[in-house]
């Protein structure tokens, strides 16, 4: 579909919205309805459960997400967080640089200097798109960050936190006395990141206020032991720098172990690297052939990262390959800048061991844009219908529950309805208008089944009462009986973990 079309569809079902709508919308700004709420809560569950779940000692905490502005000189967030930003002399519209260049240079403008990004403006008459002169400046810095005034005399500034990372650097010291003070050590969060994007724009690509779900890991430089092996001879679909270079987009499949042994990166990088494709294809069902792992170069690379390859998955509503997560490998970067910035040393002592300072591998998921991702891929035309084949953990109806004949059926289809609820299954009672539409309906919303209440029901007594029940992706109808209908529907609803084993 179409961006506008998958936005239209997912307004009507109320997945979501412009947030203060009845003021005409506030660019970069979305309110998620109830089917959007279950839905972001299911993904955010599924990342917890398979990244959170990669090791005993990775665990998920809640920091603030207000940053005094000592955190954000330190962190560099001060200094550094900035889109290059073009105005024009003319009208005075202010644009990202990397929008305007946008049909000459699609690979963007990261690690452009201002005056190269001014000469390819030149050289292709680019023009003001508000008024159309020609008359766009060189780009200045304009930092992304949020700042409010703090305390009641408003002279103390701090900051709307750019990227959830921040909390747990500023954790991980409370996280260590806390915790085994062994490494390596975890520390997930999941909420809200700000940024004052100069063009919000294609919905929930670059929100101004968004989720993420970021796991850094802290690690002992001189080793991170992992368990290869087990991911050895898994193949990655890759973009390296030097394939960028010579003009390639297609990804190529290289083997875990040849990315190590021949492609220069560490065993412990690649094996995250592994688990994260698997969640995009295993556990969010991307197809594979659609995921590319996009390698930044030295100067395209954040200002904290050694090592970067961005997750990437082709949308056919957005044109093409868009970043939805990403692996940095961060070095000892975030925990210097802290201890230069705060005074306390972060170094830690394990036990038997001299004093070392960590390093940090992160793992970051933009769970908005998975949204939008998981839209774009699973919603579609089957024919006359319209169905969201979501992931049934993923669904945020697990099963929509219809009396045949509302008047007849309703009370008890009422109770089944609780009493599926009861048992924690998302269960959504409807008896408006025909069946055919009210399984549109679930279709539309990616209820992964329909139960339908019926005379028959009703008749086989007490005991043995069936209901028929109808699977979204084949759409086949069974009877089953009620007894057996909370373990079937319970079978899918829980999202798959990694394996330790
Ligand atoms: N802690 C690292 C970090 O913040 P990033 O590449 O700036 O790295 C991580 O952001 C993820 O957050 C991106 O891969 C993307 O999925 C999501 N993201 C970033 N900016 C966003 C925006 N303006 N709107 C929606 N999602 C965004």
């Amino acid at each position: 579909m179409k961006n506008d079309e998958l936005f239209a569809l997912l307004r009507r079902r109320g997945v979501l919205w412009p947030s203060a709508e009845i003021y005409g919308g506030t660019q970069g700004l979305y309110d998620y309805g109830p089917l959007g709420f279950s839905l972001k809560r299911r993904l955010e569950e599924a990342w917890a459960a398979w990244f959170v779940g990669l090791s005993h000692d990775y665990h998920l905490i809640e920091p603030a997400e207000i940053l005094p502005e000592a955190v954000v000189r330190a962190s560099g967030h001060l200094e550094n967080f900035t889109d290059p930003e073009v105005t024009c002399d003319s009208c005075h519209s202010a644009f990202r640089a990397e929008t305007i260049l946008e049909k000459v240079r699609p690979e963007g403008v990261d690690g452009l200097a201002p005056e190269q990004i001014a000469e390819i403006v030149s050289a292709n008459h680019l023009k003001c798109p508000t008024c159309g002169s020609l008359t766009l400046s060189v780009p200045r810095p304009f930092n992304l960050m949020f700042g409010v005034d703090w305390g009641v005399t408003g002279k103390e500034r701090a900051y709307l936190r750019p990227e959830t990372a921040q909390g747990s650097y500023l954790s991980f010291s409370r996280m260590w006395d806390v915790g085994r003070r062994a490494l390596p050590l975890g520390i997930a969060v999941i909420g809200k990141a700000y940024r004052n994007e100069i063009a919000p724009r294609q919905v929930l690509f670059r929100m101004r206020a968004f989720t993420q779900a970021e796991l850094q890991v802290f690690f002992d430089p001189a080793g991170f032991a992992v368990p290869f092996d087990r991911v050895r001879e898994d193949s990655l679909p890759v973009l390296r720098v030097e394939r960028r270079e010579r003009g390639e987009e297609t990804p190529e499949m290289i083997r875990a172990d040849d990315l190590v042994r021949s492609g220069g990166l560490p065993e412990f990088y690649v094996y995250h690297l592994v688990h994260t494709v698997r969640f995009f294809r295993d556990v969010l069902h991307y197809p594979a052939d659609r995921i590319r792992l996009y390698e930044k170069s030295d100067k395209e690379r954040a200002f904290y990262n050694r090592i970067q390859f961005d997750v990437e998955v082709r949308l056919d509503s957005l044109g093409g390959y868009k970043e939805l997560g990403a692996v940095h490998y961060r070095g000892d970067y975030d925990l210097t800048r802290h201890s230069q910035g705060s005074g306390k040393d972060l170094s830690v002592h394990p036990t038997g061991r001299e004093p070392l300072l960590p390093h940090v591998l992160e793992m970051t998921f933009g769970v908005d844009r998975n949204i939008w991702g998981l839209a774009d891929v699973h919603l579609g035309k089957e024919g006359e219908r319209t169905v969201w084949k979501l992931p049934s953990y993923l669904a945020p109806v697990a099963v929509g529950v219809f009396p045949l004949i509302g008047k007849e059926h309703g009370a008890y289809a009422l109770a089944l309805t609780d009493e599926l609820a009861g048992w924690g299954i998302a269960a959504q009672y409807d008896d408006g208008s025909s069946i055919g539409k009210r399984y549109a309906r679930m279709d539309e919303a990616g209820a992964p089944f329909c139960v339908t209440v019926d005379g028959e029901t009703l008749a086989d007594g007490p005991a043995k009462d069936s209901v028929t029940l109808r699977q979204r992706d084949s759409r086949a109808q069974e009877r089953v009986p009620r007894s057996e209908l909370g373990n079937r529907i319970l079978s899918g609803l829980r999202p798959p973990r990694p394996s330790r084993a």
